[in-house]
């Protein structure tokens, strides 16, 4: 099996469990028809007005994101190679009353299946960029995506924090991972996923990729598009270093001791140039 079905494998089994994880609140689109996932409600301020964008969210997951965006305005299509988040998404979304178009396939076919040059807005993250082995490739299909003048809206974790190891006793952060990318996978077996659910799962392997912010910014301007924005977070909208970080109000996770020693995500803007 290759790493894409390895992992495909995974995120079908993870996508119904996280759609009824408290820690999705998918409930709350049905429940109150201006909620928005507390992802999209943390960047509102860099977003700006999208009322009215084509967007494509790529690795779109259960849509909750996607659903934001087009409750915010835009007509959002999402894209993911996995039919069981597909169809969580496609269930959040007409619950929330919401008219997203979800397609199934891999970032790699997203131009020759949705067009070349189509989105005023590509949106993606958060944990998506992990899953693809070749960041530069990434970057093409983003840059290929967007017509001239178009946006990429990008919040992802840091690849710092990916480097870390949080298994290490102490509050001491220890560096253990590769922070480039590597030519192989990391492979990882976990019985656990990042949000709260009763759930087991059989499909534990995951094969990920860390790549760091000179190659991700790096292949955003050899793909020819324009970095306009750049900002690091303390925080992260979930618990991704277990035993040492704390919950805000807003969903997002803090480090308990010193979160001034490392970036936990953060948020990139690329525009595609006009000529
Ligand atoms: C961590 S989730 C993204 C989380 C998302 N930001 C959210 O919380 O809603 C990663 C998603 O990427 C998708 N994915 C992983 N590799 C992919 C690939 N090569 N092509 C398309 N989708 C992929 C998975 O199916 C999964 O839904």
């Amino acid at each position: 099996m290759d790493s894409a079905e390895i992992n495909r494998l995974n995120w079908d089994e993870r996508a119904p469990a996280h759609a009824t994880s408290p820690d999705y609140h998918a409930a709350s689109f049905a429940e109150d028809q201006s909620f928005l996932s507390y992802v999209v409600q943390f960047d509102l301020p860099r977003l700006g007005d999208i009322a009215g964008l084509r967007g494509v969210h790529l690795q779109c997951h259960i849509g909750t994101d996607t659903v934001s965006l087009a409750r915010l305005g835009a007509h959002m299509t999402g894209l993911d190679f996995s039919p069981a988040a597909l169809t969580e998404a496609r269930r959040i979304a007409a619950l929330a009353g919401a008219e997203v178009d979800f397609v199934q396939a891999e970032v790699d076919e997203a131009v020759s299946v949705l067009g070349p040059n189509r989105f005023d807005l590509v949106f993606t993250g958060v944990g998506a960029l992990c899953w693809l082995p070749d960041i530069r490739r990434w970057a093409r299909v983003v840059a290929d995506l967007l017509r001239p003048g178009g946006r990429l809206f990008l919040r992802e974790f840091h690849p710092m924090l990916w480097a870390l190891d949080e298994e290490r006793e102490g509050d001491l952060l220890v560096v253990d991972y590769p922070y480039f990318e590597t030519s192989g996978p990391l492979v990882f077996d976990d019985d656990e996923t990042y949000v709260e659910t009763d759930s087991t799962f059989s499909h534990t392997t995951t094969h990920t990729w860390n790549h760091g912010l000179g190659e991700i910014i790096g292949g955003l301007l050899e793909a020819g598009m324009e970095l306009t924005a750049f900002e690091e977070h303390r925080s992260a909208p979930c618990d991704v270093l277990p035993g040492h970080l704390v919950r805000d109000e807003y969903d997002e996770w803090h480090l308990r001791e010193r979160p001034e020693r490392v970036p936990l995500t953060y948020t990139l803007q690329a525009r595609k140039p006009t000529r």
